[in-house]
């Protein structure tokens, strides 16, 4: 038994100064001046207490251009969990040619050695009869969730016709379709006329793909879904203009919920033309100073309903070790595209700084408030991916997901406080305020200070139903 002592505990609705106890793996009761003669007592006076975060948006072990994403399901479980998080969801891809079973058993093989929670969205990459008969069966895998693309043309993207397809099958049997809203027409042809041209640096990434094709392309999903009847989660919401989308869309009834993640708050554009813009290169790209701010207000005017990460990390050189665990590491990378940015891997690490950076730079600086932060990193993903309330809660019969949350506490954020497995981190210098000091999985301390005590294996697979809320 653990009895956490007076810690300020936050949800959505309220903050109130609390007791927790703990029993086994679940959260067994709170209230004031809770008595338990056997319990482990920590004293939380001047802490917060947070339910564990749920990313619903990471890419672990991700093959991409001729490499793999440099955190698999260990590292960057454990990166995750040195950063508050104790929940993620990956994205399996479509198997080139057979069956989606296969891979979600790749997947199933590749996340044994988990030492956080975790569950899985299918990617829908290509749909023929076989894939449409195959999808409500993912059911009985515990999959609720279908991710399909606007863009990469030739690659992952269905034409519209099929994602209309997938929302009514998703409608059908109770799922979510995520949509990586951009337009792939548009951005093959900027790419082509870059490269002919002979534009092969980094910034070029951001310029062949326009904002303009990010809004354009989350309000036809937005209205597909309405179309279709069926809920749809924007993924990765970059631009100010999806923001308005978005406030249109539901304001005239479509079922639609958007995420944004911290670098699209924090970064911009310019952070591309930098010598090493290549760290900040993914899909969609960084935009503008007024985009970061009309994100801050979406999320400000509960607009948003996520801010997940799209953790998805490459080296920025891979041709040089770092030391993980003790063991030299080189994972190619970003260098792979130094002759033509079209070969850079599109990806960032972020799973370990989501919540230090969205404390700092968002509940310090007063752009939303400590309940909203729960909302956002926890309870509204739990809620909208159908693990509440086990996950995303404080509540007796939860999960004891727990985060001993430091307010005060600060660092000059590097590569080495977060733990995510690659040789760069985006907010490499910058002064951190907020930050875990305690984490609880399932009972279980696992982080403590600079101390690991999560295990390879640890984590269990999140099997989820369908129906989940929409929010
Ligand atoms: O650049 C990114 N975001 N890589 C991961 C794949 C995706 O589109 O989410
Ligand atoms: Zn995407
Ligand atoms: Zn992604």
């Amino acid at each position: 038994m653990l009895l956490l002592r007076s810690g300020r505990l936050v949800t959505p609705q309220r903050s109130l100064v609390a007791d927790i106890l703990v029993e086994g793996r679940t959260i067994a009761a709170i209230g004031e001046n809770l008595h338990a003669p056997d319990a482990e007592v920590i004293d939380a006076s001047g802490k917060l207490i947070l339910p564990g975060g749920v990313d619903p948006h990471v890419h672990l072990d991700l093959p991409m251009f001729g490499t793999v994403s440099s955190d698999d399901h260990y590292t960057g479980h454990k990166a995750a969990a040195f950063g508050g998080t104790t929940t993620v969801m990956d994205f399996i891809p479509t198997p080139e040619s057979g069956p989606l079973r296969a891979g979600v058993e790749e997947w199933r093989a590749k996340a044994e050695k988990a030492a956080i929670d975790y569950s899985f969205h299918m990617n829908i990459t290509r749909l023929d009869a076989a894939i449409e008969a195959e999808i409500p069966r993912l059911l009985d895998e515990g999959i609720t969730t279908l991710k399909v693309f606007m863009a990469y043309n030739g690659r992952l993207r269905l034409a519209d016709g099929d994602i209309f397809r997938v929302l009514q099958l998703a409608r059908e049997h109770g799922m979510l379709t995520m949509l990586h809203a951009e337009n792939g027409d548009v951005i093959d042809r900027l790419t082509a006329e870059a490269l002919a041209a002979g534009h092969t640096e980094p910034i070029w990434h951001a310029r062949t793909r326009p904002a303009w094709g990010a809004v354009e392309a989350g309000l036809r999903g937005a209205a597909l879904a309405a179309q279709a009847g069926a809920p749809l989660y924007i993924v990765h919401m970059n631009a100010g203009g999806e923001a308005d989308m978005l406030r249109y869309a539901r304001a005239h009834g479509a079922p639609v919920m958007g995420e944004t993640c911290p670098q699209y708050l924090c970064f911009t554009e310019e952070h591309l033309a930098r010598p090493d813009g290549a760290k900040w290169i993914c899909s969609p790209p960084m935009r503008s100073a007024e985009d970061n701010s009309r994100l801050w207000a979406a999320l400000g005017a509960n607009e948003l309903q996520v801010v997940a990460t799209d953790h998805c990390p490459f080296f920025f050189d891979g041709t040089t070790s770092v030391n993980y665990e003790g063991q030299p590491i080189a994972i190619p990378g970003k260098e792979l595209g130094a002759a033509d940015f079209t070969r850079i891997p599109n990806g960032l690490p972020g799973v370990g700084d989501r919540l230090p950076v969205l404390w700092t730079e968002g509940v310090g600086k007063g752009r939303i408030t400590e309940n909203q932060f729960v909302a956002l990193t926890s309870e509204n993903p739990a809620r909208i991916f159908g693990l509440y309330p086990r996950k995303g809660a404080l509540l007796p019969g939860s999960d004891a997901d727990i985060v001993l949350w430091d307010p005060q506490k600060t660092a000059v954020w590097a590569v080495a406080h977060s733990r995510q497995r690659t040789d760069y981190n985006l907010w490499e210098g910058w002064q951190l305020t907020g930050l875990p000091e305690k984490v609880w999985l399932r009972g279980r301390l696992i982080v403590d200070g600079d101390q690991w005590h999560g295990r390879r294996g640890g984590g269990q697979f999140l099997s989820r139903s369908a129906g989940a809320e929409v929010l």
